[in-house]
């Protein structure tokens, strides 16, 4: 009788505990689901897409790949698939975080700035990690990508010690106390995760962006190409434009006089600025339009 009663309770003992484990481990996968959600919207507003995928050539989505184009040469995007062999299948959390924020490959070789490390370093570790759970989610692929291509000095990595030594100031965005919560939301956006300044910062001679020029357009952009002045001068820059005609270019690659953006710009909204939310697209809006207009005509050059 005591023994029957033993075995029942230890049943229900049982039982129970597969219920208690059952609520934790669905907690926990739903946990793991929102951080992938996460970093897959930090992956659009990021543009990793853009350059990690060869869409040219067919090949998966973030398996790497894409020739990218710069006066130092050529630059082969890293596969960054969770494959072990040829993506980043072996990567720790700190390995993921460090070559964000300092730049520095898992063995601590110095990545070329044609990563945009000198941006990302803005971004917060939470974001950061979730960019890894989201990665690390997908499918591995298989693909070895080709050598960088890059001239002489240029391709000896460890010079980029004295390249970051000038031009590189690592940290994560802090957010600016009398501003609001909208207007940080905005700035973060645009000077960390979407580095809007990649393209619309000109640079110097050795590739470093020239901060006293934030955003205010340049004639030699990524691929030799014009990229317009985003801040809000009312002659030269987007100083005309509302809150409305800002999100609906990002949103939609639409500008005020119904011409659809080019280029990199075009990339931008389509492989990920388009699946933000309205609210991070207002946010984004009002962070520019508040900038000190800078007075910089880009125009093509006549003929
Ligand atoms: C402008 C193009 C560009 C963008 C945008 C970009 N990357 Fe990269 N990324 C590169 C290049 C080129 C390298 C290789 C740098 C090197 O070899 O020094 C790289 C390197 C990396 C590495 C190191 C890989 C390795 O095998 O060492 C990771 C991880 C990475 N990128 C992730 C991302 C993520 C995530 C995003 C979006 C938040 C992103 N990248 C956006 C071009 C880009
Ligand atoms: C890969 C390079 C690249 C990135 C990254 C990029 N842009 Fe652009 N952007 C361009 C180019 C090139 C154009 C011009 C496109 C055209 O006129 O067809 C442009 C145009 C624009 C325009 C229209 C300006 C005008 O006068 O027509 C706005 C606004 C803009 N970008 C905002 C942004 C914001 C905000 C971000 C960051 C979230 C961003 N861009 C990121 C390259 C880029």
């Amino acid at each position: 009788m005591t023994k029957k009663i033993g075995v029942q309770q230890s049943a229900i003992a049982v039982f129970l505990a597969a219920v208690f484990l059952i609520g934790i481990t669905d907690k926990a996968t739903a946990a793991n689901d929102e951080l992938i959600k996460q970093g897959q919207y930090m992956v659009w507003a990021g543009g990793c897409i853009g350059c990690h995928t060869d869409v040219k050539n067919k090949k998966p989505e973030l398996a790497g790949g894409l020739a990218l184009k710069t006066p130092f040469g050529v630059f082969y995007s890293p596969n960054i698939t969770p494959d072990k062999e040829t993506g980043i299948g072996n990567w720790t959390d700190e390995d993921f975080v460090k070559a964000f924020r300092q730049g520095l490959s898992p063995d601590n070789d110095h990545y070329y700035p044609v990563f945009p490390y000198p941006t990302y370093t803005k971004m917060r570790d939470a974001d950061i990690l979730a960019i890894k759970a989201y990665l690390f989610s997908l499918k591995p692929v298989r693909n070895v990508v080709e050598d960088h291509n890059v001239q002489p000095p240029f391709g000896m990595r460890f010079l980029q010690a004295f390249w970051k030594a000038m031009n590189f100031m690592p940290g994560e965005f802090q957010d600016v106390p009398n501003k609001s919560a909208e207007w940080n939301r905005g700035a973060y956006l645009v000077e960390a995760v979407g580095h809007c300044g990649e393209c619309h910062t000109p640079r110097s001679d050795l590739g470093a962006l020239d901060h006293s020029m934030a955003l205010a357009g340049t004639l030699k952009g990524p691929d030799g190409g014009l990229v317009p002045n985003i801040t809000p001068h009312p002659k030269t820059g987007i100083g005309e434009w509302d809150e409305d005609e800002i999100i609906e270019l990002l949103k939609n690659g639409v500008k005020p006089d119904y011409d659809d953006v080019q280029g990199g710009m075009e990339e931008a909204v389509n492989f990920g600025l388009k699946y933000l939310t309205d609210a991070d697209l207002k946010a984004m809006a009002v962070y520019l339009l508040s900038l000190e207009p800078i007075d910089n005509l880009i125009e093509k050059p006549k003929k």
